[in-house]
C-alpha cells in the first residue's frame, strides 16, 4: 500500500492525487483521498479501482490545505470501497490511513471495541476506533491517544491520523513498514516512498520503527518510543522526476526492457576503473573474502536474479553460495555456517519479507550488503553495505531491468573479489568487454519482437498452461521466464529443470502444450534437446530459444553469443518479450496485472 500526506499553504488534493498516482505501483485494488482546512470545510472520497476512478470521483470542491490518501493492496478485507482507506473513528473526527498489518486486530477488537460496528473488514478500521475511543471516551489528548494505541498494537503499520478538529496536523508513525517525511518551506509531506513526492521537494527525512512524528506545516517532531524528542537530520533525495515518464511508450515494461542494453552500459560506466580495475568498495571484497558462505536472500524476480548470479559468484569467489526465500527465511532460518555473509536483492528496497531477514541478520550481528535500485530504501539503510543498481526508476510491476541489472552488478562484486584473491580466471574475466557484448546481444534480441509477437500468436495467445525448461544456468533463466509470462498474462506456467520434466510433470503435456525450451550451454545442449523431442512426440509445440551456434531448426529463436556467467542476462531477454507480447495480445494491462504490486510491505 501507499500512503502520501500533506500539511500548508499547498494545494492538497493536487498535490495528494499525484503523489497517488507515483505510489499506484505499491497497490492498486482501491484508493481515497480525506482533504480538509478550508473554513472547516473536509472531504473524503474512496474508490474502487485504479486512482483515475478516485479521480473521476473527485470534483473540485474543496481543494484543502491539508490532508492525506492511500492506495491500497488489499490484506484483511476485499477491495470494496468500505475497506478502502482512510477510514475514520464513529464520530468521523478521526481520520486514518494505513499499510501494514495489526497482528493483534482481533484481541484489541474483543478487548476494547465490543460494542461498536464497523462499516467494513479492515484492521485499520480498529486502530483508528481505538484512538478515537481513547480521546473521547477516556479524554486522552490525540498525541496520548495515539501513543497508548500504538502501546497496544502489534505488527507492522505507517499510519498518518488526522483530526477533523486540528486540520494543521498530522500525526504519523511506523514500525516495519516505510515511511518518509518531506520538507518543503511552508509545508511539510508525509509518504512511503521519496518519488511520490519529488515534484514537491528533495528534503526528505526518515522516520525509525517505533517513532512517532507530529507533522505541522513549519515543523517536523519526532518522538521516540518513550516520547523524548530526537533530533534528526534530512537528506536530499537524488531522483531524477525525467525518468519516471512513460514516454511514447505504451506500457512502461517495454521502455524497462528496451533499456536493459544502457543499463549495462552504465553499470560498466559506475563499477568499472581505470586499468581494468573495479571500483567496487574495499570493505565490501573483504566482508565477502572473510565469509566462508554466501547467503542470497530475496523474493520474486530478486530471487530468481540470486540464481541466475550464483555460478558466477561460487566461481569467482570459491565460496558456496545458499538462496534463501526472504519469507521462509524470516522464520525459518536454517543452521548457518560459522561465517555468513548475507546479500540482499531487491530492486524497490523495501520487501518485509526481506526486511524480516535482515532485522534477524542484524541481530545476529552478522554482515550484509543489500544490491538494490533504489537509493535510501530501507534494505539499504539497515544492511552494513549497499551496492546500487542504478538502472533507473522500474515502475511496470514485473522486473524486467533490475533482475538483468542485479545480476551484472554482482558480477562486477565477484570478479572484484576473485581479482583480489589472485584467481587466474577472474583476471581473465573481461568484464567491460563482456558485458559490452551482452549488451549488443540483448539489442540484437530488442531488434527481434515482431518475430516473437508471431511466434506468440501463434502458440501462445489463447493456451492456459506452458513450459519453460532448461539445464543448468538456462533451468535458473526458466524459473524467472515462467514467473514473467504468469505474472503478466495469467498463464499457468513452470520454469523446469529440462532432465526433471519425464520425472512427473510431463503427464501435463498434451496436444499443443507450448514448451519453451532455453539452450544457451552446449555442455548439455544435445540433452535439452532431447526433452524437446519427448514432448514434441507427447503433443507439444515446441519453441526453442538458443544461443547463436547452438540452433537446429530454421525456426528457432537465436540469442547471440556471451560468457556463459552472463547467459542469465542475454537468455532472459527473449522470455520477457514473450511475456510482454503474450499480455498486450490477450489485451491485459500489462504494467498492473492484477493482485499483484511491485513492492509488498507486509510479510
Ligand atoms: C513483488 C513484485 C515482484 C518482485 C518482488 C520482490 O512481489 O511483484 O515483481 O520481484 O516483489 O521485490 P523486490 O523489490 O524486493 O525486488
Amino acid at each position: 500500500c501507499g500512503i502520501v500526506g500533506l500539511v500548508g499553504n499547498r494545494n492538497a488534493t493536487d498535490i495528494l492525487m499525484q503523489g497517488l498516482e507515483k505510489l499506484e505501483y505499491r497497490g492498486y485494488d482501491s484508493a481515497g483521498i480525506f482533504v480538509t482546512g478550508e473554513n472547516g470545510k473536509s472531504k473524503l472520497v474512496k474508490s474502487v479501482g485504479r486512482i483515475d476512478d478516485l479521480r473521476n470521483k473527485l470534483g473540485i470542491d474543496v481543494a484543502g490545505t491539508a490532508g492525506i490518501g492511500h492506495t491500497r493492496w488489499a490484506t484483511h478485507g476485499k477491495p470494496t470501497e468500505e475497506n478502502a482507506h482512510p477510514h475514520t473513528s464513529a464520530s468521523k473526527r478521526f481520520v486514518l490511513v494505513h499499510n501494514g498489518v495489526i497482528e493483534n486486530f482481533k484481541t484489541i477488537k474483543d478487548e476494547y471495541l465490543v460494542d461498536e460496528s464497523f462499516m467494513g473488514q479492515t484492521d485499520t478500521e480498529i486502530a483508528v476506533h481505538l484512538i478515537a475511543k481513547f480521546v473521547e471516551k477516556d479524554e486522552l489528548s490525540v498525541l496520548d491517544a495515539f501513543k497508548k494505541a500504538l502501546s497496544i498494537i502489534e505488527g507492522s503499520y505507517a499510519f498518518a491520523l488526522m483530526d477533523a478538529k486540528d486540520p494543521e496536523t498530522i500525526y504519523v508513525a511506523k514500525n516495519k513498514s516505510p515511511l518518509l517525511i518531506g520538507l518543503g518551506e511552508g509545508y511539510n509531506m508525509v509518504c512511503s516512498d521519496a518519488m511520490a513526492m519529488i515534484r514537491e521537494t528533495s528534503e526528505f527525512m526518515e522516520i525509525h520503527d517505533k517513532e512517532l512524528v507530529i507533522v505541522t506545516k513549519d515543523l517536523v517532531t519526532v518522538l521516540d518510543e518513550s516520547g523524548h524528542k530526537v533530533e534528526r537530520d534530512s537528506y536530499t533525495a537524488e531522483l531524477d522526476l525525467s525518468d519516471i515518464g512513460k514516454g511514447t511508450y505504451p506500457f512502461y515494461m517495454l521502455k524497462e526492457i528496451d533499456e536493459q542494453p544502457a543499463v549495462m552500459r552504465k553499470l560498466i560506466a559506475t563499477y568499472a576503473g581505470e586499468n581494468g580495475l573495479m571500483k567496487v568498495d574495499p570493505e565490501i571484497v573483504k566482508a565477502v573474502q572473510e565469509s566462508d558462505r554466501l547467503y542470497i536472500i530475496a523474493a520474486g524476480t530478486s530471487y530468481n536474479a540470486g540464481y541466475g548470479s550464483k555460478m558466477m559468484l561460487e566461481a569467482l569467489t570459491e565460496t558456496p553460495v545458499e538462496l534463501g526465500v526472504a519469507s521462509e527465511w524470516g522464520y525459518g532460518m536454517p543452521l548457518l555456517s560459522k561465517k555468513p555473509f548475507f546479500i540482499f536483492l531487491s530492486q524497490s528496497g523495501e520487501t518485509a519479507d526481506s526486511r524480516q531477514v535482515l532485522l534477524k541478520v542484524n541481530e545476529l550481528g552478522y554482515p550484509s550488503l543489500t544490491v538494490t535500485n533504489v537509493p535510501g530504501s530501507t534494505l539499504s539503510r539497515e544492511a552494513t553495505y549497499t551496492m546500487l543498481i542504478g538502472a533507473g526508476p522500474e515502475i511496470a510491476v514485473a522486473s524486467t531491468k533490475a533482475y538483468t541489472g542485479q545480476i551484472a552488478t554482482l558480477a562486477f562484486l565477484s570478479k572484484a573479489v576473485g581479482e583480489s584473491n589472485g584467481l587466474q580466471i577472474a583476471k581473465d574475466f573481461d568484464l567491460v568487454k563482456e558485458l559490452s557484448l551482452v549488451a549488443q546481444s540483448i539489442e540484437a534480441t530488442l531488434s527481434e519482437k515482431e518475430k516473437i509477437a508471431k511466434i506468440v500468436e501463434k502458440n501462445l495467445l489463447t493456451t492456459r498452461n506452458a513450459f519453460y525448461i532448461g539445464r543448468k544456468m538456462d533451468y535458473f533463466v526458466a524459473m524467472e521466464a515462467s514467473l514473467k509470462l504468469k505474472e503478466i498474462s495469467y498463464v499457468q506456467c513452470e520454469g523446469f529443470a529440462a532432465g526433471e520434466l519425464k520425472h512427473g510433470t510431463i503427464s501435463l503435456i498434451e496436444k499443443g502444450t507450448p514448451v519453451l525450451a532455453l539452450i544457451s550451454d552446449p555442455s548439455v545442449a544435445a540433452h535439452t534437446r532431447g526433452n524437446v523431442m519427448e514432448v514434441v512426440s507427447r503433443g507439444a509445440s515446441a519453441i526453442v530459444i538458443a544461443q547463436k551456434g547452438l540452433e537446429q531448426e530454421s525456426d528457432d529463436f537465436v540469442v547471440s553469443k556471451v560468457h556463459p556467467w552472463l547467459t542469465a542476462i542475454s537468455m532472459v531477454v527473449p522470455t520477457q518479450i514473450f511475456a510482454y507480447e503474450t499480455s498486450v495480445q490477450r489485451g491485459l494491462d500489462v504494467d498492473k496485472p492484477r493482485n499483484l504490486a511491485k513492492a509488498v510491505t507486509v510479510e
